[in-house]
């Protein structure tokens, strides 16, 4: 059995699907592992680590997945990087497959089984390959030390001969995994910490770290957590009466992270641009939801934005890799927990079990077609 983990080939992509110790751990299900050269520089792994760990360099990327049954990638790999892999090569990386029916296609037409780690399903067995809990995390810590660092001002209250510094006030919107750790990283840095959602389970978790909650609490906010724990997309009314709350707020703040999503849908607007002219020059907007669209109308993909009343709107992709080491040596656990539900430990071989529901839940491609429900090419 050979498992490749080739680069990365999206440019702003820093973290790699595999670490020393995951590779040992792979060895150790009887697989050979190669690693591309380079692979996991930007994650402060170096080539020697990766061979001292059993791993085998290889040159390129075709030499890489050169013969493997495995493939394992933060991001899709382009169908056209498979060329000489084994037939019915297994491919697990975060897959983003909404709206990208034709790169599904390809991967199909090479004969790849895909998997797209972020449909693994939320049960208990499969909390530790839960990447969208493992990244979200992060990013939300790594939001918070983005906003201090863009804040001209200390987040601690501190009282000094020469006068004293007020406590900054940090807002979170959306209190799901990334919320919950920006709140408590932004109370460990001493801030006084207000957060909402639309989620009435999210009141308690708020107050049990701390920090004081806000939210239209109607009818329809008793109602607005699905059957799986997220978010429905509320009514026009509601959001109108959220606005209308958290507008007074914000103009109050120093920093807001915004975190809100719905799954399959646009990110919430909550943010509008009268909210940010109302806010004090010098106050940070962080939006964690500029790649689904943002929760601020003013945060634009990949730029620090600063408006003309002196707010800075950051809209950083790829959060969690801005945390390379950590979000890789995380992500490459969550492979690796699901990789061994897929290997035959006696066998020493790769053995798909196509009715397991973590399988039947990721799998995107397979023998030629597309097969998973959800992404079926439009006729
Ligand atoms: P997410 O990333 O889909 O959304 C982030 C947050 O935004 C959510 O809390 C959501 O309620 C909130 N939101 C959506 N629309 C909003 C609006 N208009 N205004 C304010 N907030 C809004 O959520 P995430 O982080 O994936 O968590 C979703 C749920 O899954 C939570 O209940 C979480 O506890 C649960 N979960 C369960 C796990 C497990 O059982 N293994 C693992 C991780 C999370």
């Amino acid at each position: 059995m050979r498992i490749a983990v080739p680069a990365e080939t999206q440019g702003n992509e820093t973290r790699v699907a595999a670490t020393p110790d995951t590779v040992k751990r792979l060895i150790g299900l009887g697989a050979e592992v190669a690693v591309q050269r380079g692979a996991g520089l930007s994650s402060g792994i170096t080539d020697a680590d990766y061979e001292a760990a059993g791993a085998k360099l290889a040159g390129s990327a075709s030499e890489t997945v050169a013969n493997a049954d495995i493939v394992l990638a933060v991001r899709r790999p382009p169908a056209s990087s498979l060329a000489g892999a084994a037939k019915g090569v297994a491919v697990i990386s975060i897959m983003d497959p909404y709206g990208a029916e034709a790169a599904l296609g390809e991967l199909a037409a090479a004969g790849a089984s895909s998997f797209a780690m972020e449909l693994m399903p939320r049960i208990t067995r499969a909390q530790v390959m839960d990447v969208l809990s493992s990244q979200a995390n992060l990013a939300g810590y790594r939001a918070v030390i983005d906003g201090a660092s863009e804040y001209g001002r200390a987040l601690p209250m501190m009282m000094t001969a020469a006068g004293t510094v007020p406590a900054a006030r940090i807002f979170i919107m959306g209190v799901g995994v990334a919320g919950l750790q920006a709140i408590a990283t932004a109370r460990r840095m001493g801030a006084v910490v207000t957060a909402t959602d639309v989620r009435p389970a999210t009141k308690e978790q708020v107050e049990s770290l701390g920090a004081k909650f806000l939210a239209v609490e109607d009818e329809e906010f008793q109602q607005a957590q699905t059957a799986g724990g997220y978010a429905k997309e509320m009514s026009k009314e509601y959001q109108a009466k959220q606005a209308a709350l958290t507008a007074s707020h914000i103009a109050k703040q120093d920093i807001v992270i915004t975190t809100a999503l719905i799954p399959g849908r646009p990110a919430p607007k909550l943010i509008t641009a009268d909210m940010v002219k109302s806010m004090r020059p010098g106050s940070v907007i962080i939006d964690l939801a500029v790649e689904r669209g943002g929760n601020c109308e003013l945060a634009k993909p990949g730029e620090i934005a600063v408006t003309e009343n002196g707010v800075k709107i950051v809209g950083h992709l790829n959060v969690p890799g801005r945390l390379a080491a950590t979000s890789s040596s995380l992500y490459a656990k969550n492979l690796l927990a699901f990789v061994e539900t897929l290997v035959d430990k006696e066998k020493k071989a790769l053995a798909i079990n196509w009715d397991d529901e973590l399988v039947k839940a990721t799998l995107l491609t397979r023998d030629g077609a597309i097969v998973h429900p959800n992404f079926q090419p439009k006729s």
